[in-house]
């Protein structure tokens, strides 16, 4: 891969890798993902802002070969993650006489999680400097996005802000700039949901505290740089507001069809009533998409068969997902069947308890569903319809 410049000073040298398809084994990457690492050359010194993924370290060490960085003084570690952390041993080895630049609170997790010590470190606070000559460098306290020692890197003569995970997107492209806006914000959105949405209240201040700072560029550590700032930050001002959408997020499986005859019947009377439905087969679904979707939903309705004595663990699966991802969805339900084991329903409330939400009555039926469970769908749609009448 070659190094790319965001100007003959700064200069992007981190790694792509195409063709990963999960991160935290979990999270399915259609796009594949970057790890950016950026190098500013001062006149006096010169920082390397992350490092990759240990997967991808020989990336970051040739790039910095052609770029002719013979010598680095400071590596800023925005995020302890060891997707931009985990190269910081090797680069330690070949530039020896570097310092890691981060928060306290960083320092001791990457003390736990790498073979690095305490002597390569210097701790900065909130709103300090670095001056490397002709550049300055200002470390920002930016909070849980997402874990909770993450720093944002602000180089004061060119405007441009170095925000780690914050603003990423899990997409690997040739263009160092974001081209295909589209395409970019949807990969964003999906990594907000996925990883930066439980801690929404904590964005909220992040955003007011940037908005301090003149900010012309945003260099994130996953995907592509934003020239127009106001892309990324407005469609994240979105995210994180308190507005909901008239939107369901309907989760279900279904193992012999009842629970799916209920499903689509609730489709339907929702879909009548001009609320968006977006459902989602949980033995087959793209969790990035599930997450995605709950970032607007005003309302999730959780469909579940029971399996043995309680709920489908595809369904619980999702049930404990959807409660770890807290969306700002304001209203749930419950709909499924059963056969003769009745802790389906309990089971899905105990893990909801993370959730701000109002639920509705369930409809849970015995056996094959018959009209009257249709009729009380109906009412659940109704229920719906009416919570969601007041919004745009
Ligand atoms: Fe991209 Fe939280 O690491």
């Amino acid at each position: 891969m070659a190094v790319q410049k965001l100007n003959s000073k700064v200069l992007s040298v981190g790694a792509k890798h195409w063709d990963r398809e999960l991160f935290d084994e979990l999270i399915p990457l259609p796009d594949g993902t970057t790890y950016n690492s950026y190098i500013i050359e001062g006149k006096e010194s010169t920082a390397l802002i992350d490092t990759v993924d240990p997967e991808t370290i020989d990336q970051l060490m040739e790039n910095l070969d052609e770029a002719g960085v013979e010598q680095i003084d400071y590596i800023i570690a925005n995020h302890a993650e060891q997707d931009h952390s985990g190269g910081l041993p090797y680069i330690l080895e070949e530039y020896p006489e570097a310092t890691i630049i981060t928060n306290s609170k960083c320092k001791r997790f990457l003390t736990d999680l790498l073979p690095v010590e305490e002597d390569d470190f210097k701790v900065v606070e909130d709103g300090e400097e670095i001056s490397l000559g002709d550049k300055t460098l200002e470390f920002l306290k930016t909070p849980w996005v997402h874990w909770p020692e993450t720093l944002s890197t602000y180089l004061q003569e060119d405007n441009i802000l170095f925000p780690c995970d914050f603003f990423g997107a899990h997409i690997a492209a040739s263009k160092l700039y974001v081209q295909d806006e589209q395409r970019v914000l949807e990969a964003a959105k999906r990594y907000y949901a996925e990883i930066m949405m439980p801690f929404r209240g904590q964005i909220k201040k992040n955003m007011k505290k940037l908005e301090g700072y003149e900010i012309d560029e945003i260099a994130p550590s996953h995907g592509q740089v934003y020239s127009d700032p106001s892309l990324i930050m407005d469609a994240y001002s979105e995210w994180i507001s308190d507005d909901v959408k008239n939107e369901v997020v309907l989760p279900y499986v279904s193992m012999h069809g009842s629970t799916k005859k209920m499903v689509d019947h609730l489709i339907d009377a929702l879909t009548n009533r001009d609320i968006v439905v977006k459902p989602f087969n949980l033995t087959k679904v793209d969790l990035g998409e599930l997450a995605k979707a709950l970032v607007d939903a005003a309302t999730i309705v959780l469909a579940s068969p029971t399996m043995l004595t309680g709920t489908h663990p595809e369904a619980l699966y999702g049930t404990v997902l959807v409660n770890a991802l807290r969306p700002k969805t304001k209203y749930a339900a419950i709909i499924g069947s059963y056969g003769w084991g009745g802790k389906m329903e309990q089971e899905i409330k105990d893990h909801l308890n993370r959730l701000n939400v109002d639920l509705f009555s369930s409809v849970i039926k015995k056996g094959h569903p018959d009209e009257s469970v249709f009729e009380e769908l109906d009412q659940l749609a109704d229920s719906i319809k009416d919570k969601h009448k007041d919004i745009n």
